[in-house]
């Protein structure tokens, strides 16, 4: 398995790349890519660990290169948030780099599956398929939004109030990766037994999360850690997809059935990428209004994704 991780040498970049080189499957290739001029030096020092990956450095112009018969690339590529910022408004500097970033992966690897994990993710999606598709290389089944921070801080947050080992919750996350687009089905989740309140006290939770740590970490970015270990989770599952041993997870597709162009859900990843879609099944009276919530304001983003051009 070939995976490129753009972005490579930045804050999520460097321990995404760090979990990439001991957890791929031995014999994996792994290329690091940044603009920043010293991502060689990142592969160098991840290439004293003993493991059987290779890791690769590429920097400034050598994008091409990096993408080069890569089968996943996953880009956590672009600039954080700031305090008081939402991820909306980073579009107008992370468009630009997606649209970049894409242009270079539609020229070099079109058939690799795209894992985008820059912000605003709800719409430089959007962006990524329609650089895609005017390359005419688009595969709707190859494209995936990461939303599976959203799911680990569910898991987190509902094993503390259930005094449980959180890798045991199991928890679906819907809709889209910001602020009320985030829908976690806390509902269906086993022995969890909430009041009105509490479950939208959760539920506000988990869809703030993310601003929890831009402002814990009070002007130097965002989520970096648990990012990468969501980021890493999600690749994980996608190369024992596409090895032929199909696993669940929940991201950010190109649905088929569903009320925007664009929706997180559980799905199967396989040897092809998206296998199939899942249900998520009965929404309770809570979260039935916060999909009333979500679907207009992801409809908004997504829109903005499809209008923007370079
Ligand atoms: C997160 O959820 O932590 C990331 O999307 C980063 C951010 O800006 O919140």
């Amino acid at each position: 398995m070939k995976v490129t991780v753009l972005g490579a040498a930045g804050g999520i970049g460097q321990p995404l790349s760090l979990l990439l080189k001991l957890g791929l499957p031995a014999g994996s290739e792994l290329n690091l890519y940044d603009v920043n001029p010293s991502t060689p030096g990142v592969a160098v020092d991840l290439s004293h660990i003993p493991s059987a990956v290779k890791t690769n450095g590429f920097a400034a112009d050598d994008l091409k290169k990096s993408l080069e018969g890569a089968d996943i690339v996953v880009i956590p590529a672009g600039v954080p948030r700031k305090p008081g910022m939402t991820r909306d408004d980073l579009f107008n500097i992370n468009a630009g780099i997606i649209h970049d970033l894409i242009t270079a992966v539609s020229e070099s690897c079109p058939n690799a599956c795209v894992a985008v994990i820059t912000n605003p993710v709800n719409t430089t999606v959007a962006i990524a398929k329609k650089v895609l598709s005017s390359a005419g290389v688009y595969n709707p089944k190859k494209l995936f939004g990461v939303t599976n921070l959203d799911v680990i801080r569910s898991k987190t947050f509902i094993g503390e109030i259930l005094n449980e080992d959180p890798s045991n919750i199991s928890v679906d996350v819907i809709g889209g990766h910001s602020g009320v687009t985030i829908l976690p089905l806390l509902s269906q989740v086993k022995g969890l037994s909430l009041s009105d309140d509490e479950k939208k006290e959760l539920i506000n939770r988990i869809q703030n999360a993310g601003t929890e740590v831009v402002e814990a970490k009070a002007g130097a970015g965002s989520a970096t850690l648990s990012m990468a270990q969501a980021g890493f989770g999600f690749i994980e599952a996608l190369v024992k997809g596409l090895s032929g041993d199909p696993q669940r997870v929940c991201a950010y597709i190109d649905s088929t059935n569903d009320k925007t162009e664009f929706f997180a859900k559980p799905i199967m990843v396989g040897a092809e990428g998206v296998q199939e879609e899942l249900s998520y099944g009965d929404l309770d009276a809570i979260e039935q209004a916060a999909f009333e919530e979500l679907i207009p304001a992801l409809e908004s983003n997504i829109q903005k994704g499809n209008e923007f051009s370079k």
